[in-house]
């Protein structure tokens, strides 16, 4: 039985082969021959992971869009209706819902893992500016995905976010109103947002993503020592011309990938149906009532994942200056490759000064994550958030500096492993 298995497989691959004799190539440079350093650890399943909610994000949304309505008079109700009376609606609403929030957590997991282990240092600066720009297209997109179901945190949201473009001299007001297609959050905001939403922004995701593994895989992956096994002994048991320390990515990886994924798959499940707003992070409770143009939310707050960069915003107290300082916090995060100048690629065989200066800067952008979610009302908490931003930006413009000066630890030759 299997023999016939086999047979008719193999006769599928060749025609394949004979009609499009590129694909082969292709799958053996980017799986079964794509060799990975031997020695990654659990920090590197976050770009897989990050995969993985990317198609969850897709299909889930494709199927939201078929009993959506989008429209201001009838987006609020149609959700409801997907919760309620669509057959299984509600568990598709979630876990494009869910889904959003874990995005959020892989993606600056595997954002904090470049950091660790200096992956976005040459030769990999490409990679780095490509997963930036993913970052910025994923804030819009999950932005505009929060529109949609016109809540009162959409509507408001909407606002305040928008209308932060007034803040720029000259064609500030002339801009919000053109983003907005009115003068507040309206029908054609929804309209355009959609769009966005739904097609634009997610096919530019998509080839950013493909652009970025692509551009990883002409260089090879770094790993937790940071030594580039490109450059180490050659000849392993798959290949004598493969570098000695790689493993192939299929079946190693993927076979190790799984697991993590059927890890990361009971977690969501977990919380998708027993915590599926996760007290109001998630899905915030304001969300729940429709939007109202006459009636204000007591704290108007994005959704957890921006919070941080929200925080900056409110402790500037000029307007202008807490829009610069806000979209200067993204920016300078692609400047880091230029930033690190360490012999050490990772912090691995750094010195104390760098891990300290690392674990601040985690530790001051969680804090300032919890400033931006609360009301911003006292004053002590504002004080608290000014440092907490001058760190932040302090981190990363003196890197030149500390990474320089740090006492290293010698790199090793070839990556080590613990068995
Ligand atoms: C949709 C979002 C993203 C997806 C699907 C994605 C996917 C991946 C995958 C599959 C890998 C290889 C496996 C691994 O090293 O974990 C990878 C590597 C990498 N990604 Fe991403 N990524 C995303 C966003 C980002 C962002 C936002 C950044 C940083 C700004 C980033 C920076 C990197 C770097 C530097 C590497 C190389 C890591 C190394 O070799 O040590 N990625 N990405």
């Amino acid at each position: 039985m299997a023999n016939i298995f086999t047979r008719a497989a193999t006769g599928v691959m060749d025609w394949v082969n004979a009609r499009a004799p590129a694909l082969a190539p292709m799958y053996r440079k980017h799986m079964s021959e794509y060799y990975a350093p031997k020695n990654f650890n659990i920090w590197y399943i976050f770009g897989v992971l990050s995969l993985v909610v990317l198609v969850n994000q897709i299909v889930t949304g494709i199927f939201l869009t078929m009993h959506f309505k989008t429209s201001a008079a009838e987006a609020f109700a149609s959700v409801e209706y997907i919760m309620r009376d669509v057959e299984w609606g509600w568990l598709i609403r979630y876990m494009h819902s869910t889904g959003a929030s874990l995005f959020f957590i892989v993606v600056y997991l595997h954002m904090f893992r470049g950091l660790m282990y200096g992956s976005y240092q040459k030769p990999r600066e490409l990679v780095w500016i490509l997963g930036m720009l993913i970052y910025l297209v994923l804030m819009a997109e999950a932005f505009m995905g929060y529109v949609l179901p016109w809540g009162q945190m959409s509507f408001w949201g909407a606002k305040v976010i928008i209308s932060l473009f007034g803040a720029i001299p000259v064609i500030g007001n002339g801009l919000t109103e053109w983003i907005m297609g009115d003068y507040l959050p309206s029908d054609a905001t929804l309209n355009r947002f959609f769009a966005l939403h739904v097609i634009a922004l997610p096919l530019v995701l998509l080839l950013l993503v493909v652009l970025h593994l692509g551009a990883l895989h002409e260089v090879g992956s770094n790993n937790p020592d940071g030594v580039e096994i490109k450059k180490g002994p050659k000849g392993n048991r798959w290949s004598p011309t493969a570098p000695a320390d790689g493993v192939p990515f299929h079946p190693y990886y993927t076979v190790k990938d799984t697991f993590y994924v059927c890890l990361m798959l009971l977690v969501a499940a977990f919380i998708i149906f027993f915590a599926p707003a996760f007290g109001g992070w998630f899905l915030e409770h304001d969300n729940f009532t429709e939007a109202n143009r006459l009636v204000t939310p007591e704290h108007i707050k994005p959704v957890w994942y921006y919070t941080p960069f929200y925080a900056m915003l409110r402790v500037v107290p000029d307007k202008l200056g807490g829009v610069l300082v806000m979209f200067g916090a993204i920016a300078i995060l692609f400047a880091v490759p230029w930033l690190d100048r360490s012999r050490a690629k990772s912090y691995r065989y750094r010195g104390v000064l760098s891990w300290a200066l690392l674990l601040g800067f985690a530790f001051s952008f969680v804090w300032l994550g919890k400033i931006g979610a609360g009301p911003g009302t006292d004053p002590v908490e504002t004080i608290v958030g000014r440092f907490l931003t001058a760190y932040y930006f302090l981190f990363f413009l003196t890197m030149p500096i500390w990474t320089k000066i740090d006492k290293t630890k010698p790199v090793p030759e070839r990556v080590t492993t613990h068995d």
